[in-house]
């Protein structure tokens, strides 16, 4: 029986979905943290569960090849990178046998996984920056990234994974509030005033969002910060207030005020400029979000001219990207998205690309995919479905089989879910392509397009 601070020399057999080292000691299989395939270690016995139990290294007795020196001083507390300890073509290799493991868990057989696609420079590649806030020891206001599995925050001025101009405005907010006194949220009282600074870059415009959630209506000395930031970057084109009052781990509340610009930014991705609202989803890694869609683009299958019959719908459309990228492709694309935000930038964004030929809908896909269905008495091809995490709801994938659609292209950013719903989507369609994309370099995070044909 293993019991906790039991020691062993195990061999790691492989990584697991959060990158972890994976050994088996009696039959019981052990998660242990920065632990590589192939590496024997010694290790001591942390917690045991039921049917699992987790460890650490104490040693390294046989390293792996793929093992560096992570260059993060935060790494081994930090819960943004778990990889920096591997080399990242490495990563890569980890992150396919990832969505290879979950594919073959739901549909119980082997599926051909393209290698994943890395980026040439995996560094300051996020166009987001999203800090809670909150006190150090020193009870002095403070911003970071969370410590794996924990609400507390590590101090963080400078990070590897982050756009270096939004860190360096967050840090220039952060010694704001320092010297004029705001207060940090409590998440235990619930006192206080900021609780996030949130910070989104457009890489090719260079135009920045700030967004700082508060759980006041007034943010102490507002202007004078307006002023301080505006003035010292000019790159900075909107700055908004979200107010956040409930006790909770959702970052954005539902009200916005602008205090500063117009109210958005834009950005390019490939030859289509894009309007973004603080609410708004956009994708965190631009290089790779090129990438990313126009892989998906690439399986429409026909060319410009000859698909223009087809009819496309883009669901979970979030400011419209996806569908404007397909939409020459199509005689008409429909989207669908539930942030109202979002839809008056896809609109907008349809607008400024001139792309007469799409529509959006604002609304859960769940009910409002088979209304426009019914209303519009649609006979759609394609469908691109990009949902969140938690991926497609039942009923949304017995819409889906109604509609006896040629092709199914789903982008997903987390496997498990997606190979759930392809396990349920294979009623009627053969998944034929599954290409990763590395949009999170040096996490256990990976996006993925798959594409399913109709049986
Ligand atoms: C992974 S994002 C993809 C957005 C977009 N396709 C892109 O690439 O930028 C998922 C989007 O689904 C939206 N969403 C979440 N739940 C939804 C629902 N039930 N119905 C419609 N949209 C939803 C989110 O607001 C978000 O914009």
């Amino acid at each position: 029986m293993l019991k906790k601070n039991d020691e062993y020399i195990v061999e790691i057999i492989d990584n697991g979905f959060q990158g972890e080292g994976i050994a088996k000691i009696d039959g019981i299989t052990v998660f242990i943290n920065e632990a590589i395939k192939g590496e024997k270690i010694k290790i001591k016995i942390l917690k045991v569960l039921k049917n699992f139990a987790y460890g650490k290294i104490i040693e390294i007795l046989e390293s792996s090849k793929a093992r560096k020196t992570p260059d993060c001083n935060t790494y081994s507390r930090c819960g943004g990178c778990n990889l920096r300890h591997i080399e990242y073509n490495e990563t890569l290799k980890i992150k396919k046998a990832i969505v290879e493991n979950c594919l073959y868990k739901e549909l119980k057989k082997e599926i051909k996984v393209e290698d994943v696609i890395g980026m040439k420079e995996p560094i300051y590649y996020r166009n987001k920056l999203q800090y809670p806030v909150g006190v150090d020891k020193d009870n002095k206001i403070t911003m970071g990234v969370y410590s794996a599995r924990t609400h507390s925050i590590i101090p963080t001025q400078k990070c590897y994974i982050q756009n270096e101009l939004c860190q360096e405005i967050a840090n220039d907010i952060l010694e704001f509030a320092r010297a004029h006194n705001v207060s940090a949220y409590n998440e235990e009282t619930l006192k206080g005033t900021l609780r996030h600074i949130i910070i989104r870059i457009g890489v090719k415009t260079g135009e920045v969002l700030v967004t700082l959630v508060l759980n006041d209506n007034n943010l102490k000395d507002e202007a004078k910060l307006t002023d301080y930031l505006t003035i010292k970057h000019p790159n900075i084109k909107t700055i908004a207030k979200n107010f956040n009052k409930k006790n909770t781990n959702v970052i954005l509340g539902d009200k916005t005020e602008i205090i500063y610009g117009p109210g958005f930014i834009y950005d390019i991705l490939g030859e289509y400029k894009f309007k973004i609202s603080p609410l708004s989803f956009y994708q965190v890694n631009p290089i790779q979000t090129e990438i990313l869609y126009n892989t998906a683009v690439q399986h429409v299958g026909a060319g410009p001219v000859s698909a223009r019959n087809d009819i496309a719908l883009d669901l979970y459309c979030g400011i419209g990207t996806i569908g404007i990228f397909a939409s020459k492709y199509f005689k008409k694309v429909y989207g669908i998205e539930i942030i109202e935000q979002a839809i008056e930038n896809a609109k907008e964004n349809a607008k400024i690309n001139n792309v007469e030929n799409i529509e959006f809908y604002a609304g859960d896909v769940e009910k409002v995919l088979p209304e426009i269905i019914k209303k519009e008495n649609l006979k759609p091809n394609i469908i691109f479905v990009d949902p969140p995490r938690k991926g497609l709801d039942k009923n949304t994938i017995e819409t889906i089989l109604n509609l006896n659609l040629e092709k199914i292209i789903y982008i997903s950013c987390n496997p498990a879910t997606l190979a759930r719903d392809i396990a349920m989507l294979e009623e009627k369609y053969d998944l034929k392509e599954v290409q990763p994309v590395d949009m999170f370099p040096w996490t256990s995070h990976v996006e993925c397009v798959t594409v399913l044909y109709l049986k």
